[in-house]
């Protein structure tokens, strides 16, 4: 009897290696680089996007373009590099987050997703030369390993400005360096960088009584590549920029008072509180700070810091009467 159990569970095993299309039966057990530890879901994608950011719609281009990406029939000429740009809080990390989450079974804890934070990883100018050597060997290592790589670049405004130099060849339009395929992987930077002139320009075209939801991605690239190429940081005077190897620039909008509305919504519900009183979202909108002093239009923290006001709220008030309702 054991034995036939014993049987029947190899033959299960196998059965499921062979349908995973690695013969490793490892792969049951441990992250592998195949289609079940990397669905890739794109569509997973679009729906967080659409159910827990808000104002955000040009993000929208990055769910394309990463789905044109990994598209099964078709050759990527080069990794895919978007490059995020916005306040702080407007949703980069954020969406970063949902994307890696979508793309991979084990999201931001996947052995193939990397993130790296300027002040953290890259804080010594003096050591840029270490930094550059590191990045290289752990990107070709890595991708060596699977192609199918996400690699999270945040603060790159922080960052000396030129380690992004050292993975130029690898982001490039070659579909092989030294042996080694980096055209499946996926590099995003996330930078305040440009932010302000994305902010006035946005604040102008809302004067003048443009749409938010209408506006495209061509209102804004133009700007973008000038300010990231003129402010300090990561991207100041990069050959990554000046040889146009950033596919997509994503500017992340400012936030509006109902977009943090919006924001403050989602924090309640995550804490299991359909629907906080007008009070309790008032108490939370009071410490959001308003800028640019001309027009308060803007959160200038965006959906920052609310998570922890609400969380005080909802210990406060709603966890109270819940204990209550029990006695
Ligand atoms: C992969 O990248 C990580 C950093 O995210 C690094 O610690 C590790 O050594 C790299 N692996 C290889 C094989 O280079």
């Amino acid at each position: 009897m054991k034995s036939l159990a014993l049987i029947v569970i190899t033959l299960f095993i196998n059965i499921k290696c062979v349908y995973m299309w690695s013969y490793n039966p490892l792969c049951l057990f441990t992250e592998c680089c195949n289609n079940d530890y990397i669905p890739g879901d794109t569509n997973k994608l679009a729906t967080l996007l659409r159910e827990r950011v808000y104002g955000q719609h040009l993000v929208e281009n990055a769910i394309h373009a990463i789905a044109a990406h990994w598209n099964p029939h078709y050759k990527a000429p080069k990794p895919l590099v978007l490059s995020f740009h916005g306040w702080a809080g407007s949703g980069k990390n954020y969406v970063s987050n949902f994307i890696a989450e979508s793309l991979y079974k084990y999201g931001t804890k996947s052995k193939y997703v990397h993130l790296f934070v300027g002040r953290i990883h890259f804080p010594v100018k003096e050591d840029t030369h270490i930094y550059q050597q590191q990045l290289y060997s752990w990107l070709k290592g890595n991708i060596t390993k699977c192609p199918k790589q996400l690699f999270i670049f945040d603060e790159v405004d922080k960052m000396p400005p030129d380690i992004l130099n050292a993975i130029k060849p690898m982001i490039d339009y070659k579909y092989e360096v030294d042996g080694v395929d980096y055209t499946q992987s996926i590099f995003i930077f996330l930078s305040n960088t440009g932010s302000a002139l994305v902010n006035e320009h946005y604040e102008d075209l809302w004067k003048k009584g443009e749409k938010r939801e209408e506006l495209r991605l061509s209102h804004f690239e133009k700007l973008i590549e000038k300010g990231v190429f003129n402010e300090e940081g990561g991207f100041h005077h990069s050959d990554t920029i000046r040889s146009n190897l950033i596919d997509h620039y994503i500017p992340f909008l400012p936030m509006q008072r109902e977009h943090v509305e919006g924001c403050i919504k989602d924090q309640f519900r995550s804490r299991n509180v359909e629907y906080p009183t007008d009070a309790h979202t008032q108490e939370v909108m009071e410490i959001i700070e308003w800028g640019p002093a001309r027009s308060k239009l803007f959160s200038t923290t965006g959906c920052k810091r609310i998570s922890s006001k609400v969380a005080l709220i909802v210990a406060k008030y709603y966890r109270k009467q819940e204990g209550k309702e029990e006695l």
